[in-house]
């Protein structure tokens, strides 16, 4: 299929997912770990899962390339349509049977993204939209939150797991001030899932430092779609070939938050 905006469909999409995911998602796969780094593991699921999205969106759609988190990317070139692939954003949890993995996957053009979709593996829920279609959990719309006080905000809080060296006195310090400003705070171990369900209204803002373009991508346009804002720390457009410090939320929260949280 030569490459065009209105073939990428969730309808071509999600069963492909849906597919790889029961083939390849055992619990068997996930007790074959190999170490990344500190706190930092991957499986044999994460390393089957890309490897299947690649052949399958690359045999689909040929004229597009494939940045996924498990490979070499430095090839990859953002003029032309690029998938971006995490194949299970919280490997931690998925180890730890804690039922909270997702896949995120993203399509950017001219380093825009045009399309995401996060697949939460333990509920089958898959958030998605597409440029200017709107954002949905399954066939239903969402829309962030409409919160718009500090004191009644519910805040999911990314710990940079893998930066405790250099990050996290500054986090537990954010954390407090976070803690003593809003009304709670989530920790739910996969960042897609978090941004998803900022997407869905189910909790006002997520935050983590350090975040990489497969953490974020599907979920730039799932909060846009669904009228909520996803900048850096400073109020800034994200690029997405970079990692980034990642802060999105409704408008309202996002922007006090935003002057509350320290740099
Ligand atoms: C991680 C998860 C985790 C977040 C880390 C991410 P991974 O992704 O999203 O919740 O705190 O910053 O790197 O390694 O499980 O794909
Ligand atoms: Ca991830
Ligand atoms: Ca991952």
């Amino acid at each position: 299929m030569s490459f065009h905006l209105n073939n990428i469909t969730i309808e071509n999409i999600l069963p492909m997912i849906q597919e790889v995911a029961s083939q390849y998602l055992t619990r068997e796969n996930s007790r074959n770990i190999t170490v990344k780094g500190d706190s930092n593991f991957v499986t044999e699921v994460d390393m089957q899962i890309e490897k299947a999205m690649k052949e399958r969106l690359l045999s689909l759609y040929p004229d597009t390339q494939f940045m996924g988190e498990e490979k070499d990317n430095s090839d990859v070139d953002f003029t032309t349509p690029v998938w971006i692939l995490d194949p299970v954003d919280g490997t931690s949890n998925l180890i730890h049977d804690f039922q909270n993995s997702s896949m995120s996957l993203a399509l950017a053009i001219d380093k825009k993204i045009v399309f995401g979709i996060i697949y939460h593996y333990s509920t089958k829920e898959y958030f998605w939209a597409k440029k200017g279609q709107g954002a949905y959990v399954g066939t239903t719309p969402i829309n962030v939150s409409d919160t718009t006080e500090l004191s009644r905000s519910l805040v999911s809080f990314g710990t940079s797991p893998y930066d405790k060296a250099t990050l996290g006195e500054k986090n537990c310090q954010t954390l407090k001030q976070i803690f003593f400003t809003c009304e709670d705070i989530r920790r739910i171990g996969s960042a897609a899932i978090e941004l998803a369900y900022v997407a869905a209204g189910r909790v006002d803002i997520y935050l983590e430092r350090n975040l990489k373009p497969w953490d974020f991508a599907a979920a730039i346009i799932i909060i846009e779609e669904a009228g909520g804002i996803i900048t850096d720390y400073n109020g800034q457009a994200i690029d997405i070939s970079k990692p980034s410090d990642i802060l999105a939320g409704n408008k309202m929260i996002h922007e006090k938050l935003r002057h509350t949280i320290p740099l």
